[in-house]
């Protein structure tokens, strides 16, 4: 490296090292990485409309149909995959070349999250972007998720540094899915995500547009709940397909704590079925992408 005036040779040394140790760091995560077929993150411009709940009913879906899944759950201040899939009382275990083993969740889903390195679950995680950047980084490199047909990467809402950080770490993700609500307020923050996506040179897969009528546990009729037709109304302005409509089922919640998992219970729930339907699209567009 070539020293120019005015840069001490210390500095030149440290500037050297830290190339070094990135270049090192990459080739890691691309050795880590490379038996995974398709990486696909959930995203959505705002909270609450249901990432983690869609990330882990398609995880389980897919795992139904046979492929091999892991998740990441990549949400440092509301990690809750392992709650979902029943799986807060697991540990992540280290080996002693310094690997972690992801704990096996229902059908053999591979989940590692942030959640099993925090004291205990109402500990705050004050990390600014560097930091969170760095254990992306260390789990994306040394999770010992061996070959995997689909990685699923639960982000926290909107375009922030997790997002950031995940599109420039993980070599060759496959895209994204957003998850938006029925409402005009939800796709409006969705476009944003989709616009960070295209700015940022990553393709959006589809779009799944979760709580689209409430699943009366009674009558076993959907009923339309939000107003709006976000889901439709992305699809056709950004030419993305709309992957699938997501019902809201009072029931989903309840099934984790009883250590269930709701789509393999409720095989002929409206819930279940349009998984499988949004599974399938997926893998559609898939088949297309690779030609
Ligand atoms: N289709 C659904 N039917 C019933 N409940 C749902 C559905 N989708 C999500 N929920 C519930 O809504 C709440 C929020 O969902 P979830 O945590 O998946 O959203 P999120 O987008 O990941 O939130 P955050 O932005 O905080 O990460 C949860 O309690 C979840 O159980
Ligand atoms: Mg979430």
């Amino acid at each position: 490296m070539a020293v120019k005036p005015g840069v001490s040779k210390e500095e030149a040394k440290k500037k050297l090292q830290a190339l070094i140790t990135m270049k090192t760091k990459q080739r890691m995560i691309e050795e880590s990485m490379k038996n995974i077929k398709y990486k696909i993150g959930v995203i959505s411009g705002k909270g609450g409309v249901g990432k983690s709940t869609v990330t882990a009913n398609l995880a389980v879906a897919l795992a139904n149909k046979g492929y091999k899944v892991g998740i990441i759950d990549s949400d440092f201040h509301g990690p809750s995959i392992p709650k979902i899939l029943g799986l807060e009382d697991e540990k992540v275990l280290v080996t002693e070349d310094k690997k972690f083993v992801p704990v096996e969740g229902p059908l053999g889903i591979k989940v590692m999250s942030i959640y099993y390195f925090l004291p205990d679950p109402t500990t705050a995680v004050i990390w600014r972007g560097p930091l969170k950047k760095s254990f992306l980084e260390e789990i994306l490199a040394s999770t010992l998720f061996g070959y995997l047909d689909f990685l699923l990467i639960d982000l926290p809402p909107g375009t922030g540094d997790e997002a950031i950080n995940l599109v420039q770490t993980l070599p060759n993700l496959t895209g994204l899915i957003a998850v938006t609500q029925p409402t005009e307020v939800s796709a409006i923050s969705v476009a944003k995500s989709i616009d960070f996506a295209k700015k940022s040179g990553v393709r959006v897969l589809g779009i799944v547009e979760n709580m689209s009528g409430f699943l009366c546990p009674v009558e076993k009729k959907v009923y339309r709940v939000f107003p709006g037709n976000g889901g439709q109304m992305l699809s056709d302005k950004y030419s993305i397909p709309l992957l699938g409509r997501i019902p809201i089922d009072p029931n989903i919640a309840g099934s984790a704590d009883k250590g269930e998992i709701f789509l393999i219970k409720n095989p002929e729930s409206p819930f279940t079925i349009e998984f499988n339907n949004v599974i399938e699209r997926l893998l559609r567009v898939l088949k297309e992408l690779n030609g």
